[in-house]
């Protein structure tokens, strides 16, 4: 893996960094490493240890080293590894620990001695907890340190769990978890107040002590803190940044997690961009403009040829300039994007001179009414993420269909279904041995103020979810024949499983496409969530679709990505802004208002502690005004699409 930076690329990135265009190519580099330690251990008569990292970044590597060990006869007779921590307090065999984790994806699958394997344990008393941290510091010595260690990187910049503001001579310990990893980490453990308060952690001492180190990271929802470990200083608030400082660490990252890279966001920084293999395509003009635009302050059109000379970008200037030029290139990418028609023009309402509607691909620019598909990863997606567009395609009288790919039932609060159930109970409506059932359910909520995990609880928990969608999808016109419930098996994954697709859920995804063959699709492309569903849910699709491929319908369709709760996309990467009325937000409130479950205290609201209908405002209007700001007209809000053409769908989508 070479992954230094180069002459002047350097200047910006103070670690070695690989970049792979997926994280499964980059999880069999980083395995094809460790499996040739391993061997060169082996064939020395000597051990190999590994320190080792949990969560879902080194699922892959743990794959590909079960999958070598099963097909190339990889032993792990001679390998002793360590992990970075370990949640507190639990004990080790709760499904939820970490090394209940090691066991199910690596230790359980290959012929590692039990006792070479180590997991600081979440179960010592507190009174013992510094002697167990000592002692795991000197197992570590004793063992003659770490050879490998993977690491993966949370958030808040933590790589084991130290959170910012631990100190570089930092060891094994006990700490306070960040209230974001707390977050982060409460889909795995139905909520954020049953998640620990407390994790057992080596130290960054304890991290750069080891002999090589390999940070991985993956997906666009790491991108700003990569950037921050690698491009910002060595600082306790980022403990990531501090890998600075080694001699042999690797970063090893996939394209999503490098995009906020120098490299990739402002490339132009680096130099001659053409000295980059970069050329300045329309794309990229657009980028610069944008970005220089906000860097001064000032709309795109009243840019000046000194503006761009004074912050680098007189390669633009020299290949395209004039600033009058660029500006006027610059501007009308931009004024393309906005459209009222989302689904195209429909003809009958079109007058001699109006314009075209350019962001449609010409393929499916003539189809009017478009049958239409909205994919929502939960039953609120759609609403929270592009309600005033569902709103107007419905209007436009194109047939709308929405998908609501899980049942959303995990984040339904026990609270919400006894609500629900003690209506039945006090409605007079539940008779027979299913009302004996409800009524002990209810007395035991009442005693105990919880229900009992079963798959019933869930499966009623999804129907309250479902009750909630079919009254957002009223107030936007979506007849309730046109809105699918998948329910996809994976989201339904038994505590301390990670989720996983399956074919199941592909094949329920793919018998939905191939029945509705649509002419749009639009599906979550906000990857950001707490949960990683969306990524799934997006996988799935992607996954479906290539199935699909070879059908004619699939060339001609067109797929739209709508973000939502959790971010906005920036200007530049925006194909399709759909601008609304001050009305259709309103329209949009109420739509989000129906998923009563999800209001007040849901339980995932994530890092933001503001409602999802108020994020929903504020991105579309933040995006208006970001709009104006730019020098284009002065809307209410506007929701935004980045498109695909087909051949993208599955090459490119930000997994
Ligand atoms: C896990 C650990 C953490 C994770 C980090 C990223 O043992 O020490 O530092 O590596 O929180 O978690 P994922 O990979 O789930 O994004």
């Amino acid at each position: 893996m070479n992954g230094t930076a180069p002459g002047t690329l350097s200047r910006f990135e103070h670690v070695p960094l690989a970049v792979f265009p997926t994280s499964s190519e980059a999880s069999r580099a980083v395995a094809r490493e460790i499996a040739a330690l391993i061997r060169a251990r082996r064939d020395a008569n000597r051990n190999a240890v590994l320190g080792l990292a949990t969560g879902s970044t080194p699922l892959g590597l743990y794959a590909e080293l079960v999958r070598m060990h099963r097909e190339e006869g990889l032993s792990f007779a001679n390998v002793v590894t360590f992990n970075l921590d370990e949640y507190y307090p639990l004990p080790a065999d709760n499904p939820r620990s970490y090394r209940h984790f090691m066991q199910a994806y690596l230790f359980d699958h290959v012929d590692i001695a039990p006792g070479n394997t180590h997991v600081p344990d979440g179960s010592v008393a507190t009174a013992e907890v510094d002697g167990h941290c000592r002692a795991y510091e000197d197992s570590i010595r004793a063992a003659g340190g770490i050879d490998f260690q993977v690491l993966g990187i949370g958030r808040t910049g933590h790589i084991g769990f130290n959170e910012p503001g631990s100190p570089r001579r930092s060891k094994t310990r006990i700490v306070t978890l960040d209230s974001l990893t707390r977050r982060d980490a409460s889909g795995d453990f139905g909520g954020e107040s049953n998640t620990p308060r407390y994790a057992l952690t080596m130290g960054v001492r304890t991290i750069l002590e080891s002999r090589r180190i390999v940070l991985m990271a993956w997906g666009q929802h790491k991108a700003e803190i990569v950037r921050a470990a690698v491009e910002g200083p060595a600082t306790p608030q980022v403990t990531a940044s501090f890998l600075q400082e080694h001699e042999h660490v690797q970063f090893v990252v996939d394209r999503a997690a490098a995009g906020a890279l120098t490299r990739y966001r402002t490339p132009w920084l680096l130099g001659a961009l053409g000295d980059q293999g970069l050329e300045w395509d329309p794309a990229m003009m657009r980028r610069a403009i944008i970005w220089l635009s906000q860097l001064r302050g000032k709309a795109v059109l009243k840019l000046t040829d000194d503006d761009y000379n004074e912050a680098g970008l007189q390669d633009l200037l020299r290949i395209h300039g004039p600033a009058y030029e660029v500006n006027l290139a610059g501007f009308y990418q931009l004024q393309h994007t906005i459209t009222g028609w989302p689904g195209g023009r429909d003809p009958r309402r079109t007058k001699p001179g109006d314009a075209p509607v350019r962001p449609l691909r010409a393929a499916s620019a003539g189809v009017f009414p478009k049958r239409i598909l909205v994919l929502s990863p939960h039953p609120d997606d759609d609403v929270i993420g592009m309600g005033g567009t569902l709103c107007r395609l419905v209007e436009h009288g194109h047939e709308v269909h929405v998908a609501y790919q899980v049942s959303g039932a995990n984040a339904v609060s026990d609270e919400a279904l006894a609500r629900a159930l003690r209506f039945v109970r006090d409605a007079g409506l539940a008779g027979g041995p299913a009302g004996e059932r409800l009524r002990s359910l209810c007395s035991g909520f009442e005693a105990s103020g919880s229900l009992p995990e079963t798959a019933e609880v869930q499966h009623w928990k999804g129907l309250v979810r479902r009750q909630e969608a079919l009254g957002a999808a009223r107030v936007c016109g979506v007849a309730p024949g046109s809105m699918h419930f998948l329910d996809l098996p994976f989201y339904r994954a038994s505590p301390g499983t990670r989720r996983q697709l399956a074919d199941g859920d592909r094949s329920i995804m793919r018998d939905l496409l191939g029945a509705l063959r649509p002419h749009l699709i639009f599906a979550a492309g906000d990857l950001d969530d707490p949960h990683g569903t969306h990524r799934l849910c997006l996988h799935a699709l992607r996954d479906a679709l290539s199935g699909l491929s070879g059908e004619p319908w699939v060339g001609e369709s067109e797929l739209f990505l709508y973000r939502g709760a959790w971010s906005e996309w920036s200007a530049d990467e925006i194909d399709l802004a759909v601008p609304l009325s001050p009305q259709e937000v309103l329209r949009r409130r109420r739509a989000i208002f129906c998923h009563e479950t999800q209001k007040d205290m849901a339980l995932f609201l994530g890092d933001d502690r503001r409602e999802f209908w108020q994020r929903s405002e504020d991105r579309s209007r933040r995006l208006a005004e970001t709009y104006n700001a730019l020098g284009l007209a002065e809307y209410e809000a506007i929701e935004a699409f980045k498109r695909y053409a087909p051949e993208e769908f599955l090459r490119d989508l930000p997994l």
